[in-house]
């Protein structure tokens, strides 16, 4: 059934998708192309999550005594083959931010140890960091990456110029928040991994927008959200370590790990039971992934992507600028992130929405502006339409 919808709908054509839009609750009147900072949940996500509230709210001792751990279980297994590994690589964190935090408060360092950054990265990661660094005595090294991304090379030889026998992890992100790039993972921690350096991942924005293969990947941590681009509950997300690298990880808050009488026995044991709290955004996480299934991940891809070169062509159109990849080489996947003219657009986010209702983060980058453009299965030509005659009214008057 499913797979007959699939062939059926034209990813040009904003009525073929209408069904699907109208599965999310966006507040009437609002045009929301931020699901890259803040992503909605469909309506199958939102009721099954209350569900789970419910049965926590209405008998604890039967869900916590009883329930949980199963529940987890089947749910981390289902987000596991989703996201390419095993379940045992994978423990839940409520978010991206979290998964980092445990990664830099448990590896071990020595004074004079560099941790590597790059200016793409998520300013509140780069502090996570920065915090781990002033604890241990090492340094944290900022990387510039290229202003013009060429090629995968191009950006392996800039990282790894920046290294030294000082250097114990990169930290970087899959797809970038402030410049939208998608980047060459794979290669870089390979790259990396000959130089005998640890690879954590900040990847928020990869489940559900691009394929995810963490098995094949080959870094050492991925830290990622599901209530971004995979639409799950808010406060859901997960923390993969490699089989080699788990026997280093520990939980921020440490608790009993299982239930009692259980012995946590694994590292990701560890990490079922740290303390009592609200897990109903983690049991939701498989029914957003059946809600992605059912519209077919390729069709939701080829769909959400021919929306951001729609976006990207559009605005680059109306602003005759070019971004600092090409979308045709694979730098990009559902946003689209176009400079804007030279100029002080300071105000420009906070006017789309007040006089226009249009929610679009406009973002200051190494000294420039742009506006970054996430489209879902909600989002429409008709959207970006109005984005840019909005745009167009404001700068040519
Ligand atoms: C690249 C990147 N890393 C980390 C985060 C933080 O995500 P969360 O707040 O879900 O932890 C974001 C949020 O937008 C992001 O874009």
């Amino acid at each position: 059934m499913s797979t007959v919808r699939e062939i059926q709908r034209d990813i040009t054509n904003d009525e073929h998708w209408q069904d699907l839009a109208a599965k999310f609750r966006i507040r009437p009147g609002t045009i929301y192309l931020n699901h890259g900072s803040f992503g909605l949940a469909p309506d199958s996500v939102r009721a099954v999550r209350r569900h789970w509230m419910q049965e926590l709210e209405e008998q604890p001792m039967d869900f916590f005594v009883r329930q949980q751990e199963s529940q987890l279980l089947t749910a981390k297994q289902k987000l596991a083959k989703f996201v390419g590994t095993d379940n045992q690589n994978l423990v839940f964190t409520e978010n991206s931010t979290t998964g980092m935090n445990v990664i830099a408060s448990s590896l071990a360092f020595a004074p004079g140890d560099e941790i590597l950054v790059t200016d793409h990265g998520y300013g509140a990661v780069n502090r996570t960091w920065l915090r781990t660094a002033r604890r241990n005595q090492t340094t944290v090294k900022c990387v510039s990456l290229p202003w013009q991304f060429e090629s995968v090379d191009q950006i392996v030889d800039c990282l790894i110029a920046e290294t030294n026998d000082r250097t114990r992890v990169l930290s970087i992100s899959h797809i970038t928040s402030a410049t939208g790039l998608v980047l060459p993972i794979k290669q870089i921690a390979g790259a990396f991994h000959r130089h005998g350096i640890l690879v954590c991942v900040d990847g928020p924005h990869a489940p559900a927008q691009i394929e995810l293969n963490l098995d094949d990947l080959g870094c050492d941590f991925y830290a990622a959200s599901c209530h971004k681009w995979l639409s799950a509950p808010f406060g859901s997300g997960f923390l993969y370590a490699s089989p080699c690298q788990q026997h280093s990880i520990q939980p921020l808050v440490k608790s009993w790990g299982r239930l009692l009488p259980e012995i946590p026995e694994t590292w990701s044991e560890e990490f079922t039971w740290t303390g009592t709290r609200d897990s109903s955004a983690y049991l939701a996480v498989p029914t957003a992934i059946e809600f992605l299934e059912t519209v077919g991940v390729d069709a939701f891809r080829e769909r959400t992507r021919w929306l951001a070169a729609y976006a990207e062509h559009r605005l680059r159109e109306l602003f005759q600028t070019t971004p600092i990849a090409s979308r045709e080489d694979g730098w990009y996947a559902s946003m689209a992130h176009v400079p804007l003219p030279s100029g002080d657009w300071s105000n420009l986010q906070r006017r789309l929405w007040e006089e226009a209702s249009i929610e679009v983060p406009v973002i200051h980058f190494a000294g420039r502006w742009f506006i970054r453009v996430s489209c879902h299965l909600y989002n429409t030509t008709a959207h970006i339409d109005l984005l840019v005659s909005t745009l167009k009214r404001w700068t040519t008057c």
